[in-house]
């Protein structure tokens, strides 16, 4: 197997534990815990949940973006980002550098108590909010995936 073979099917293993973490959590665990009665219960499973899924995350966001930069490197493709045909190269970065600034920067520093502090005054809202973004994000993620895969191999959607 060549080195760019090897990064594709790292990059591919990469965005599947990553996006389907965030839809598992999207479409099971957060419907789940908003069922939950009690605000304390609702808090500490998705702290737990949550918490062990975020270092899956990191990993998974690490190496898919590694191994993307190195697919451009490796196909002398960074021209791509001058081209407004491959605006699902352009989407795969932002949606890599949305989740690395929330995952390394925002999340542990800002979100993670503020989080904590907005879930315990008014918990409904909250798991409301936290809920729509996760859509926000798994939309888009699909979109670019789905548009990566077409545009991979080939497939112009703009002329
Ligand atoms: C820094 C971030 C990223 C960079 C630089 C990047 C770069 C690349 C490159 C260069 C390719 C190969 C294109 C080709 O063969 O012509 C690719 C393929 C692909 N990428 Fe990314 N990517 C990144 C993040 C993502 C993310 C976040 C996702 C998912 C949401 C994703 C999903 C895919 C998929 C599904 C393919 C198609 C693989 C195939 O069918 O061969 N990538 N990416």
């Amino acid at each position: 197997m060549d080195s760019l073979t090897l990064a594709r099917t790292i990059h591919l293993i990469g965005v599947i534990l990553w996006i389907g973490g965030v839809a598992m959590v999207t479409t099971v665990l957060i419907p789940a815990i908003k069922r939950f009665n009690s605000k304390e219960e609702k808090i500490e499973t998705f702290e737990k949940i949550e918490g062990r899924f975020a270092i899956q995350a990191r990993v998974t966001t690490l190496l898919t973006g590694a191994t993307g930069f190195y697919m451009l490197y490796e196909l002398d493709a960074w021209e791509r980002y001058l081209d407004y045909r491959f605006w699902w190269i352009h989407g795969m970065t932002l949606i890599w550098v949305l989740f690395t600034v929330m995952l390394f920067i925002l999340e542990p520093f800002v979100l993670h108590k503020k989080f904590k502090t907005r879930a315990e005054k008014a918990p409904e809202r909250t798991f409301r909010i936290m809920h729509r973004l996760h859509w926000v994000l798994l939309i888009l993620s699909l979109i670019v995936a789905a548009a990566g895969v077409a545009g991979s191999h080939g497939l112009f959607f703009i002329k």
